[in-house]
């Protein structure tokens, strides 16, 4: 017995290592760490060494820069004007033309006045801050631009925009119809990494990717209270969303969520290794013929007898449609209907590929999702 319990014991923590050559070179004795987190938890000097955060990403997202060769920009200013923002605001940071680190000193609350529109190569980082967005204000857009980073924010209770002027640029300010209350909107926009934020209660999705979005690895968030969570695709036979390209992975979904983990259409979509604590309705679902794998998820289905399947699809005709299920774990009645024939392995490139593993791994490898308290001149573990 002794010797069983020793035997399980190694298996579970020599388990770090056969991430191979996707970790660094930090000890992970004392942790266990999924492979983005590996990537810099471990440096004490992580805030004086924000930069490299952009290089820990894999996933479809894995070549997100956002502002990794600008200089950091520094939030002090928490008021918000979304035509002519004030110099130290956060919107001041985002609407910027060139790369920025926008990181926070004081700031804790940003009541947006309107939707904030996020220029390319912006990572916008609340590590050791503690940034809050939303609070019944309209949230994020990141619309027609590449290569942002969302890290450490929280995102709760976001509501509408109004129709009016908002700026995107320093040179351009235009007229908006107003926002669909997201917490986060990923529209025609490419190279996208969202890591390690929460997100609860918004009007509408807390995560939403359309209008040809491609390259965007959402990862490490915590999902809570809410009933449309993601979004993938934007109606039936848009073919632009062909080219939609997501990883889902490490992110903890519950408790007091209802559907759409995510919900896919026409695009490919990667569901790894993430944490299913209960849904009313489903897990994943779909339409469109949307092609999706699900590896190494923990699944762990609601009491309600008629709420066990994983899996649904939001209209008939999808015997053809490739829906995989792999080193999944299902308890409490759980199940994956998959569907489909050939290979729905994600062609990940080697920068972007990471070790999967098994679902009964899955609760120690997402206990730190959502926002971490960081300290300075410490690691983050
Ligand atoms: C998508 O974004 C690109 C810039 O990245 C822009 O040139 C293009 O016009 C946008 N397409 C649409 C349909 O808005």
């Amino acid at each position: 017995m002794a010797l069983l319990i020793l035997i399980l014991l190694l298996l579970l923590f020599s388990s770090p290592t056969i991430h191979g050559s996707l970790l660094p070179n930090h000890p992970t004795k004392d942790k266990i760490m999924n492979p983005f987190d590996a990537c810099w938890r471990f440096d004490p000097k992580w805030s004086s060494n924000r930069q490299r955060l952009a290089d820990c990403a894999v996933g479809f997202g894995a070549s997100a820069v956002g502002g990794k060769y600008g200089p950091v920009y520094v939030v002090t200013d928490p008021s918000d004007d979304p035509v002519n923002p004030r110099p130290g605001s956060l919107r001041h940071a985002a609407i910027q033309e060139g790369p920025l680190w926008i990181i926070f000193s004081g700031v804790t609350l940003v009541l947006l006045k309107n939707e904030l529109i996020v220029n390319s190569y912006k990572t916008i980082d609340g590590r050791g801050a503690a940034v809050v967005l939303g609070a019944g204000g309209p949230c994020v857009t990141i619309q027609n631009v590449a290569h942002v980073i969302i890290h450490g924010i929280t995102l709760r209770g976001c509501r509408p925009g109004k129709r009016g002027v908002v700026r995107s640029s320093p040179t351009h300010a235009g007229h908006r119809l107003g926002s669909d209350g997201d917490a986060v909107s990923v529209w025609n926009a490419s190279d996208i990494w969202i890591d390690h934020c929460e997100l609860a209660d918004a009007y509408d999705g807390l995560v939403d990717v359309v209008h040809g979005s491609t390259r965007i690895t959402i990862s490490n968030n915590h999902f809570s209270n809410h009933d449309k969570v993601m979004l993938f695709g934007h109606v039936d036979g848009f073919s632009a969303d062909k080219v939609m390209k997501v990883t889902v992975a490490f992110n903890w979904f519950g408790p007091n969520l209802v559907q759409r983990m995510p919900r896919v259409r026409t695009g490919y979509a990667h569901v790894a290794n993430n944490r299913y604590d209960g849904w009313e309705m489903y897990a994943i679902g779909g339409s469109s013929n949307p092609t999706i794998l699900s590896e190494g998820n923990y699944y762990n289905a609601p009491n309600n007898h008629k709420a066990k399947q994983v899996t649904k699809r939001e209209s008939g005709g999808w015997k053809n449609w490739k829906w995989r299920s792999t080193k999944d774990l299902f308890l409490n009645g759980a199940y994956f209907v998959p569907s489909g024939w050939g290979s729905c392995a994600a062609d990940y490139s080697s920068k972007q590929r990471f070790y999967v593993d098994m679902g009964f791994m899955v609760p120690l490898l997402t206990t730190d999702a959502g926002i971490l308290s960081c300290m300075f001149s410490k690691p983050c573990i």
